[in-house]
């Protein structure tokens, strides 16, 4: 099979595309025939070894997919052969096939293609968790997303309008807030060159948001807590900006404002209702025509250049690699 190869850490740039031996399942585990894998910021940080947890060399980077079953190892009774699937690993997934425990994969939601399939999972969750099991956001509640044109901005500005909450989507430049702005954010806050704090007072009427979900981090995440309203709630969720913020406690106490993070894997093992809640709500809004923002499909080839794209900040929503030519 074609497969992305690292064998250092280190830019994206050092990834090629080798011939390998077919994974074989082994105990519990299944093999998936990948149709598409979504590109992840993570992808980036693991390929650099700077993710919370390490790939050992050499390994193939990719960690969300969508396709079908191709076999399953010892002990596994389904799903059937040839059954659509999709999945999240920690490596493995920009290849033609890909081996997983079987309790690792996730339904294909009724009504999305392979490609839509494959960008789904990761952010969506991401998305709908930071703003309702951590963030307790409430219809009518204002919203600042930042990065609200990257992969969890544009899912936590689409999950939020369908919610019924109105967003302000706050990115780099006005193309990047037209995406958003399509999504259904209400207002957008260009933070490389508008003050975001005051932008988010103005245009909620003078007191501020009432959330913030923040992938971003950097100088952003203190500019945006301080545009929170009495009593407001803060989710960290990332930090594509390269820089963990250190922000004062006092804004914290003086704000009277919570401040949560969470990390999507994790949740998954310790909040289980709140993770089936979570899933039977992204499926109904699938039902009703959400669909992730996939801006770019292209070939596994051109993985260096599309995961250099995804470091230099330069791509929009999500960017799927197809590994078929359907
Ligand atoms: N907590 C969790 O469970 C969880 C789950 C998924 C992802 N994450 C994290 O969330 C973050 C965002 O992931 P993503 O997939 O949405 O990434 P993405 O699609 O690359 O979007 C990140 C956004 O951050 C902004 N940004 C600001 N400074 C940047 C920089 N120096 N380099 C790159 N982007 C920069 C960019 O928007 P502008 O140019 O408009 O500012 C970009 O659209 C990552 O840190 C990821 O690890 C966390």
């Amino acid at each position: 099979m074609k497969a992305a190869r690292l064998t250092q850490y280190g830019p994206p740039s050092g990834i090629s595309v080798v011939d390998l031996d077919d994974p074989e399942p082994g105990p519990g585990e299944v093999l998936v025939r990948v149709h598409a894998a979504a590109v992840n910021y993570p992808d980036v940080l693991i390929a650099a070894n700077q993710y919370q947890v390490s790939a050992p060399l050499p390994f193939t980077p990719g960690s969300e997919f969508a396709g079908v079953i191709a076999a399953l190892g010892p002990g596994v009774s389904g799903p059937p052969v040839g059954s659509p699937v999709a999945g999240a690993v920690l490596s493995g997934a920009f290849a033609e096939k890909v081996v997983l425990p079987a309790t690792a994969l996730r339904p294909v939601p009724e009504g999305l293609d392979m490609v839509h399939a494959a960008a789904f999972h990761v952010t969506y969750a991401t998305a709908y968790h930071a703003l309702v099991t951590i963030g307790r956001g409430e219809p009518g509640e204002w919203v600042t997303v930042l990065g609200a044109a990257g992969g969890v901005g544009t899912a936590t500005v689409d999950v939020a309008t369908r919610l019924g909450m109105r967003v302000l989507a706050a990115a780099s430049g006005h193309d990047r807030l037209a995406i958003a702005r399509k999504l259904g954010a209400e207002a957008g806050i260009d933070y490389a060159g508008e003050d975001l704090k005051s932008r988010m007072r103005e245009l909620t009427g003078g007191e501020g948001a009432h959330l913030v979900i923040d992938p971003v981090g950097g100088s952003y995440s203190e500019a945006a807590l301080r545009g929170l309203r009495r009593g407001g709630r803060f989710v960290t969720v990332g930090y594509a900006d390269g820089e963990i913020p250190r922000i004062p406690l006092n804004l914290v106490l003086l704000k009277d404002a919570v401040v949560r993070g969470f990390e999507i894997r994790m949740l998954r093992q310790y909040a289980r209702d709140a993770v089936a809640e979570g899933d039977r709500v992204l499926a109904e809004l699938v039902r009703e025509g959400m669909r992730p923002f996939v801006s770019r499909v292209h070939p596994l080839a051109d993985i260096a250049t599309v995961l250099t794209d995804v470091a230099e900040r330069r791509v929009t929503g999500k960017v799927v690699l197809s590994m078929t030519d359907e």
